[in-house]
């Protein structure tokens, strides 16, 4: 990111962005050695640099020729760049002052200015830099002490070793295994164990985004690309440059969009929706899904190309059922994270209650136990789990929608039966069963005809059969 200057010291890069060349003269003449200044002649080549040379400071002029300097701390803004935006403005330009402030520039700087006063201002944008990312990796560190993977078995020791293997490096990894095994705290892990750990990790549910919009989001997309494509917007791959993307619920992804993905992955590069420039990203992906590809395969929903692409490396999560030894591992371990949480000093379980969740096949995995031990804790009462282990629990959910999590029972702060998006997620999920049930039975499983009278696709029908796990012979 910067390079020495001559005393052998680390040089803050500096991108100065203004038409008027005498500017970055100045500047490089006159700010200390401590300062690299690079400098841009229009917002074009600006945006270009900070994208290439990623400084983190940029001093940008607010009146230039062909795009002002509001438009370019936009679109700098757009493309999440990590850089602080110092703009440069006329005496009395209070208006471009406030809408740069909106725009989250860092500071402003009145021209004509004196190099000593510019110093000044960059000092103080820096300290407030290092704050921040001495903030971010506390937040980080703080993140990742939560995110352990917990678990002793066999099974979950050999996982740890291939995570340990794989994650310094860019191998493309594909984790596989049911809801709630912990297949995106493995892809928060392999990031946070890799070089990119500083950087960006982007999470991008494959099967929450609408597939007509996915490739925009996914890709970016230029202006004028379809109707009220007003004007340029990067897309998530662009904005997770130098990190790790994860795509989630990769099974999902559409047919059309896969071989764009898998052009990104043999040739590192894509073209935006509605462009024809060839763009280069520099991003680790790692896909996660709990969906049969094989199967996928067979009913032609995927390509068998991309398959083998990403089952190159696979880290397969083994179910709870088959790591019952990690129970009481769990427990403790969830105990102690929601004691902390909740300020609750929650002693731990009696060995009968805990014989009961060894014994328990968990269809939800990790997450059921999860929230199990978090409605103890908070109830400080153990009784519940026989209340809630009970209860019928369908093995299945939808996409982004879990149907097992366990009813959230009364007097608990987070689950306190109220929460309208577990409330409604839940109700959705049950409505939904139902209704393909019913359409099913009226055309006789006749799943082509059923997908069009509930208007959706072939394919999510034959998806949404087997998450919610239908059979000809139950109906
Ligand atoms: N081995 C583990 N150790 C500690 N916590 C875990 C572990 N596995 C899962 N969890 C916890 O269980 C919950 C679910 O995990 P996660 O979201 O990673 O599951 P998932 O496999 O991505 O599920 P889904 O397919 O439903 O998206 C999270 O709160 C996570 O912190
Ligand atoms: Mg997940």
């Amino acid at each position: 990111m910067s390079g020495r200057n001559v005393s052998g010291e680390q040089a803050v890069k500096l991108l100065v962005i203004d038409d008027d060349p005498k500017v970055p003269w100045i500047l490089s003449e006159r700010l200390p050695n401590q300062y690299e200044v690079i400098s841009a002649s229009d917002g074009y080549e600006g945006i270009q640099l900070a994208s290439t040379e990623q400084p983190p400071l940029i001093l940008l002029d607010i009146m230039m020729p062909g795009m002002s300097g509001l438009e370019v701390l936009e679109r700098l803004r757009h493309a999440q760049t990590s850089s602080d935006i110092i703009m440069l403005s006329g005496h009395g330009d209070t208006e471009n002052v406030v809408k740069s402030i909106q725009l989250g520039a860092a500071e402003f700087i009145s021209k004509p200015f004196d190099p000593a006063e510019v110093e000044i201002h960059l000092r103080k944008v820096l300290e407030s830099r290092a704050l921040r990312d001495e903030n971010a990796q506390l937040r980080e560190s703080l993140k990742s002490r939560f995110e352990t993977l917990i678990g002793d078995s066999v099974a979950m020791q050999r996982v740890k070793g291939i995570l340990e293997e794989i994650a310094d490096s860019d191998l493309t990894v594909l984790i596989r295994g049911e809801s709630g095994t912990g297949k995106e705290v493995v892809a928060r892990l392999l990031h946070a164990g890799s070089a990119r750990a500083k950087e960006a990790f982007t999470k991008v549910n494959c099967a929450a985004i609408p597939r007509e919009l996915l490739e925009a989001e996914l890709f970016g997309y230029e202006r004028g690309a379809f109707t009220g494509a007003n004007k340029m917007k990067p897309g998530r791959f662009e904005a997770a440059t130098k990190g790790t993307i994860f795509l989630d619920e990769i099974g999902e992804m559409p047919l059309e969009l896969q071989s764009k993905l898998l052009q990104v992955l043999e040739q590192q590069e894509f073209v935006r929706v509605g462009g024809l420039q060839t763009i280069k990203v520099d991003v680790r992906i790692v896909c996660a899904t709990n969906r049969d590809l094989e199967v996928a395969i067979a009913e032609r929903q995927m390509r068998d190309d991309l398959y083998y692409r990403l089952n190159e490396i696979t880290v397969t999560l083994p179910s709870l059922r088959e790591r019952t030894e990690d129970i009481p591992l769990l427990v403790s371990h969830f105990i102690q994270k929601y004691n902390a949480a909740y300020s609750k000093s929650f002693a731990g379980l009696s060995a009968e209650t805990m014989q009961k969740l060894v014994s328990y096949p968990w269809p939800g995995n990790v997450r059921q136990l999860e929230n199990l031990v978090k409605q103890i804790v908070v109830r400080q009462d153990e009784a519940v789990i026989d209340e809630i282990l009970r209860r019928p629990q369908p093995a299945v959910r939808t996409a982004g929608v879990p149907v097992n999590v366990p009813e959230p029972v009364a007097g608990t702060t987070e689950g306190n039966g109220y929460s309208l998006k577990d409330r409604v997620g839940a109700a959705v999920a049950r409505e939904e069963r139902n209704l393909i049930a019913d359409v099913l039975r009226k055309t006789n499983w006749n799943r082509r005809k059923a997908a069009d009278v509930l208007e959706i696709s072939y394919r999510s029908l034959l998806y949404k059969i087997k998450e919610y796990g239908l059979s000809k012979s139950e109906l």
